[in-house]
């Protein structure tokens, strides 16, 4: 069968790359994709969001099977039109998607539904929010209602920050609503779940980094590393977190007549000194996706054909997949481009893939890459490329990450050193 994905980063080049060693797939293609993925698909220059000619090129092409990566083509309906047009796609419908969205929504139905989470108001006016923020005090958190690549949270830790995030959020991020949060505090772990609409398979939990630098310091990124599975919650809390926090989720979208099909991904806190009692975990936030650079740690560890599991996300398969997961752990490093993540510095060189892709359990997936004029490989935005290494244990699998990122070069590059330590 032939499979289009659609995206350009490094979890798109994780999943063509996965999907194309599927024995059942004898093409892949990736729209927009990056110079990395066309080693092992064929790019279609269409944009995420151009989705009627992402349709038309699944027509042209005799595509059977569509995976979304990225959240803005789930916003701009790229389910709904293809669904309606009688073509196979795994992810949310744009009604689904608000889950993320909007913020709002998303406590809205985690209210409805009983899932545990931090409390919250939702402002429109600024003048309100400012009035509120300086009764409750710090710890809060503040974040824009719509979609904002990362970039609308605020976790408020001093007073004194208040007002440079409100006019950030009212004024350069233009967000019409705010929502705003109590503070929670703990370890962070993405638990992510396939969907068919009424039945979830949790894929093995990992967790991210979300600081820019080592020891959790500096600005929030989209992430700089992953490591699968996570350390940090076992298969009781797991189960615990399907049961309370994300099978209510799909019953609550159902009954609203938006089913949720596709990857539920519960962003969640785990406080410390659980001991043996997960009702200290809470929801901080959904996405209607995989996450990224989760999605790459994930999939180097997944044995089971990838495209069984599509199939019945989608709906055109009834038997419940078996997913099974290799022994080996992964740890995901994260190479950004200068300046990431306020101001990444395009247009940087980079060499030495070709050696760091022969390190014995390591792969390389491009993220923010392209060929500069006279067809050299180039940064082209922040996160510029993920490397993943597999091992029997933490230690071997960092090893052999870091061994291959340590033979690419690229000027200025910002890098975390102690990804996966103690995972
Ligand atoms: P979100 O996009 O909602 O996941 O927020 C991005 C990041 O902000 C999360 O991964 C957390 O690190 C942090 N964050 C969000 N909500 C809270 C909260 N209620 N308490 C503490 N940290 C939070
Ligand atoms: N790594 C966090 C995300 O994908 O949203």
């Amino acid at each position: 069968m032939k499979v289009l994905v659609i995206g350009a980063g490094a979890r798109e080049h994780a999943l063509s790359w996965r999907i194309a060693a599927s024995p059942r797939v004898s093409k892949v293609f990736c729209a927009p994709g990056n110079p990395g993925i066309a080693e092992v698909a064929e790019l279609l220059p269409i944009a995420p969001t151009a989705i009627k000619e992402l349709l038309q090129a699944v027509i042209d092409n005799g595509i059977d099977l569509t995976v979304v990566g990225p959240e803005v083509a789930l916003e701009a309906g790229v389910v709904d039109l293809f669904e309606a047009n009688g073509k196979v796609i795994v992810g949310p419908t744009k009604a689904a998607a608000l889950l993320e969205s909007s913020k709002a929504f998303a406590k809205e139905i985690m209210l409805e539904a009983g899932v545990p989470t931090a409390s919250h108001h939702v402002f429109s006016e600024c003048r309100a929010l400012e009035r509120h923020c300086a009764e409750v005090g710090a710890p809060l958190v503040l974040k824009a209602d719509g979609l904002a690549a990362g970039k609308g949270v605020f976790v408020i830790e001093r007073a004194a920050d208040f007002p440079a995030a409100i006019e950030a959020l009212f004024g350069a991020l233009r967000a019409e609503r705010v929502v705003v949060e109590e503070f929670l505090s703990g370890v962070e772990v993405s638990c992510i779940f396939a969907s068919n609409g009424t039945e979830l398979i949790p894929l093995a939990p990992a967790h991210d980094y979300k600081r820019l630098c080592d020891n959790d310091l500096g600005p929030n990124t989209g992430g700089m590393g992953s490591v699968c599975p996570s350390p940090r919650i076992d298969e009781q809390e797991l189960a615990w977190i399907q049961e309370h926090c994300a099978n209510p989720i799909l019953r609550v979208m159902r009954a609203r007549g938006a089913p949720f099909k596709g990857f539920l991904y519960a962003g969640m806190m785990v406080p410390a000194g659980l001991e043996g009692r997960p009702d200290g975990i809470r929801v901080l936030e959904y996405n209607t996706r995989l996450g990224d650079p989760e999605c790459q740690a994930i999939l180097v560890r997944l044995e089971s054909d990838p495209i069984e599991l599509f199939e019945w996300m989608a709906g055109v398969r009834a038997e419940r997949p078996k997913l099974v997961w290799r022994k080996q752990v992964s740890t995901c490093v994260v190479i950004a481009s200068d300046g990431y993540p306020e101001q990444p510095v395009k247009g940087g060189q980079i060499t030495g893939l070709e050696l760091a892709a022969l390190v014995p359990g390591a792969v390389v997936f491009h993220a923010a890459t392209t060929l500069d004029a006279r067809g050299n490989l180039v940064s082209n935005g922040g996160r510029t490329l993920t490397i993943v290494g597999l091992g029997a244990d933490s230690d071997s699998a960092r090893s052999a990450a870091y061994k291959a990122v340590d033979l690419v070069q690229l000027r200025g590059r910002r890098v975390r050193r102690d990804i996966g330590i103690g995972a």
